[in-house]
């Protein structure tokens, strides 16, 4: 199914200068009157088009929010503290931001009459008892962060059967691409960054734990879906329905940089989840979303981008592995 041109609106994005906030802006930038919340702590200035208008603030902050929403009809919510550990060292400070200033984004989006596309997680599933893992699953999350990603997605689909405002959460498996940077960024930037060093890939246990990987330009497409969807107070997975372990990972990344980056192993991570994959048949039928970019093209890519940047060339995105087909390989 072809993803809706999303053309004329007036749009916020919260967290719109971070890793998927900013490829959802230059998304919809071209073609729309965008706005971006950010404060800056993570997200970056240089990865915003010119023709966005910028608030630094807070999302917590009323009068920032407000200026932010005057008027909008379409509010993307990606401003986040995305860190897991972050959120078991202080659950209160995630929680701030998280769920409470959250709240404050569905409220402001109430005011307005905006639809809300909100940015959910696989975290909220917890330990998943079966796998794949689909929407109606248990939810039993094991981290403060999962606690309010569950939490707001409840939020999320309560204010469209309370308050007849069109809500959708997404549920982002493990997303990756290009600008994923920093100590929080997720295995596989950390691996590409280990491998083009020739330090070790540090493999956190076994390495036979699971995971599915989502390229950032599906999610972008999952979002613009979202935008225009008629099935609203709902959740979806946002993932490929592929996994992958993370010691497949490592040797992937390690083939695709040609490092010659030994491969060890380390302790466990406390808490960690072992397997993670979504069942992707709901988000396909009623969201019309599909993921069309596999692990190995969407590494390859990255891997490209990183040696065009050395040698100032410029590279697309990925190669789409599934357009129409349904069958993701
Ligand atoms: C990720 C998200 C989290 C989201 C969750 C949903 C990131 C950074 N975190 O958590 O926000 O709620 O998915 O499912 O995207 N690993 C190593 N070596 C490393 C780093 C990680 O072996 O150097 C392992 C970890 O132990 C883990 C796996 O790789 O088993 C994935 O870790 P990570 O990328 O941090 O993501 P999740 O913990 O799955």
């Amino acid at each position: 199914m072809d993803t809706p041109a999303i053309s004329d609106r007036t749009i916020l994005v919260t967290g719109g200068a971070g890793f998927i906030g900013s490829h959802l802006v230059d998304a919809l930038a071209p073609h729309n009157e965008v706005r971006v919340i950010d404060t800056f702590a993570t997200g970056d200035r240089a990865h915003l088009p010119d023709d966005v208008t910028v608030i630094e603030g807070d999302i917590g902050d009323p009068i920032a929010l407000q200026r932010a929403a005057r008027g909008v009809d379409l509010i993307f919510h990606h401003a986040a503290l995305v860190s897991v550990s972050q959120s078991v060292d202080a659950p209160r400070q995630s929680n701030r931001t998280n769920l409470e200033a959250s709240l404050l984004v569905l409220e402001q989006a109430r005011q307005e009459d905006a639809r809300v596309v909100v940015a959910s997680s696989a975290a909220v599933y917890g330990h998943p008892e079966e796998l794949p893992v689909s929407e109606s699953a248990s939810t039993n999350p094991p981290s403060p962060y999962g606690i309010q990603k569950l939490a707001l997605d409840q939020y999320t689909r309560r204010y469209e059967e309370l308050y007849g405002l069109p809500t959708v959460a997404l549920r982002y498996f493990n997303v990756y691409g290009p600008r994923q940077q920093g100590p929080y960024s997720g295995v596989i930037s950390t691996f590409l960054e280990q491998a083009r060093a020739g330090d070790p890939i540090t493999i956190e246990g076994d390495g036979q734990q699971s995971r599915d990987f989502v390229h950032v330009s599906d999610v972008v497409r999952a979002n613009l879906r979202a935008a225009t969807v008629d099935a609203v107070g709902e959740a979806y997975n946002v993932g490929t329905g592929e996994r992958t372990t993370v010691r497949e990972l490592a040797e992937t990344i390690r083939d695709a940089t040609g490092s010659s980056s030994q491969i060890v192993h380390r302790d466990p991570r406390a808490g960690d989840i072992r397997h993670s994959g979504a069942d992707t048949a709901k988000a396909t039928r009623k969201l019309g979303f599909e993921a069309r970019i596999n692990l190995e093209s969407g590494i390859q890519s990255l891997v490209e981008a990183d040696s065009a940047a050395s040698t100032g060339k410029d590279v697309g995105s990925p190669p789409e592995t599934n357009s129409e087909s349904g069958t993701y390989s």
